[in-house]
C-alpha cells in the first residue's frame, strides 16, 4: 500500500501564524504537524509516501524530510496548484500509486490511542485482501464541521454527508482513509461540490454505493484531534505536552517509529539524536540505550 500525505489549501483560518509557513510545518509542541501524519501512515507499515502541498511551500517539506532516507522510507512530493479539493489528490498522485492500494492521511489529523497501530495494520489486511475500503467513524460534540457518518442499529454506515447543518449522528468521519485502487477512477469521475471542490466525502459515498466500504469507529479510548484553528492548534500542543511530560514517551516520532517498525537500525537511530542537540535527541539515544 502506498501512503499520501496532504497538506495543500491556504490554511486561511489559521492565518496571520500561518501567513508565510504552510500549517503543516508549523510546531505542535515539539516536533512540525507533518509529523504527526507522517508517524500514522509508519505505524501503518507504509514506506513509499507521496506528500503534496502547494507549489511554495513543498521545497519547504523537501528541506525537513528529504527523500525519507533517514526514517528507511521514499518519500516523494508533488504539487496541487489550486485547492480543488481532497478528491483530487488520487488524480495528482495516480502515477505513484499505480496498480496499489493506497492510504490518504490529511496533513492536519492528530491521531493517538492504545494499539492504535494494530487498527491500521487491519485497515491495510481488509483492503489488501478483502478490497475493502476502510475509514473510521469518531464520536465528537460538533459533527457539522466534518463529514458525518449515519449508522443503522447493527452500525453498518447506511450514510456519508459533507459537513451537513443537520447532522444524521455524532459521528465525524476523521481524515484518514484507506482505499482501493479504484479511488483514482472514482476520483477523476466525481463532480465538484457546491463550494467547487472535488470532495473525500463524494468519494466514500461512492464506495458505500458499491458496498466496499468499512466505517470502523475509534473509541473514547483514543484521541483524534485536528488542527485548523488557533484554538485546536494549542489544545493539541498542549495534548502532546502533558502526555509526554507524564510519561517520558513521545506521540508521533517518527525516528522511534522507524525504529522499531524495523525500517532503521540501532546505529542510525542513534546518529539521528546526535544531530539534535536537545531533548528531542536525548530521547532518540536513550530509547537504543534502553
Ligand atoms: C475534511 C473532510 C471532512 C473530514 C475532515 C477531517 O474537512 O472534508 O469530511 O471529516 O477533513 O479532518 P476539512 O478539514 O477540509 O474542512
Amino acid at each position: 500500500m502506498k501512503g499520501i500525505i496532504l497538506t495543500g489549501g491556504k490554511g486561511t483560518r489559521l492565518h496571520p501564524a500561518s501567513k508565510t509557513i504552510n500549517k503543516g510545518l508549523l510546531p505542535i509542541y515539539d516536533k512540525p504537524m507533518i509529523y504527526y501524519p507522517l508517524s500514522t501512515l509508519m505505524l501503518s507499515g507504509i514506506k513509499d509516501i507521496l506528500i503534496i502541498s502547494t507549489p511554495e511551500d513543498i521545497d519547504r517539506f523537501k528541506d525537513l524530510l528529504g527523500d525519507g532516507s533517514f526514517l528507511g522510507i521514499n518519500l516523494s512530493y508533488d504539487v496541487q496548484n489550486e485547492p480543488n479539493g481532497i478528491a483530487e489528490c488520487f488524480i495528482i498522485g495516480e502515477n505513484f500509486i499505480g496498480d496499489d492500494s493506497v492510504c490518504l492521511i490529511l496533513g492536519d489529523n492528530i491521531f493517538y490511542g492504545n494499539h492504535f497501530g494494530n487498527i491500521l495494520r487491519d485497515a491495510v489486511q481488509d483492503v489488501e485482501h478483502n478490497l475493502n475500503s476502510n475509514i473510521f467513524g469518531y464520536y465528537v460534540l460538533d459533527p457539522e464541521r466534518f463529514g458525518v457518518v449515519e449508522f443503522d442499529s447493527d452500525m453498518n454506515a447506511i450514510s456519508i454527508e459533507e459537513k451537513p447543518s443537520k447532522p444524521k449522528s455524532n459521528y465525524a468521519a476523521v481524515g484518514l482513509y484507506f482505499y482501493t485502487n479504484s479511488v483514482i477512477d472514482i476520483a477523476k469521475n466525481i463532480q465538484p461540490s457546491n463550494r467547487g471542490e472535488l470532495e473525500i466525502t463524494t468519494v466514500n459515498q461512492e464506495y458505500l454505493k458499491r458496498k466496499e466500504l468499512k466505517v470502523k469507529l475509534l473509541g473514547r479510548g483514543h484521541t483524534w484531534l485536528d488542527t485548523g484553528t488557533h484554538d485546536t492548534l494549542v489544545d493539541a500542543a498542549l495534548f502532546v505536552r502533558m502526555i509526554e511530560q507524564r510519561q517520558g514517551l513521545k506521540i508521533a516520532c517518527p525516528e522511534e517509529i522507524a525504529f522499531r517498525m524495523g525500517f532503521i537500525d540501532e546505529k542510525t537511530l542513534l546518529d539521528l539524536g546526535k544531530k539534535y542537540n536537545n531533548k528531542y535527541g536525548s530521547y532518540l539515544q536513550k530509547i537504543v540505550q534502553s
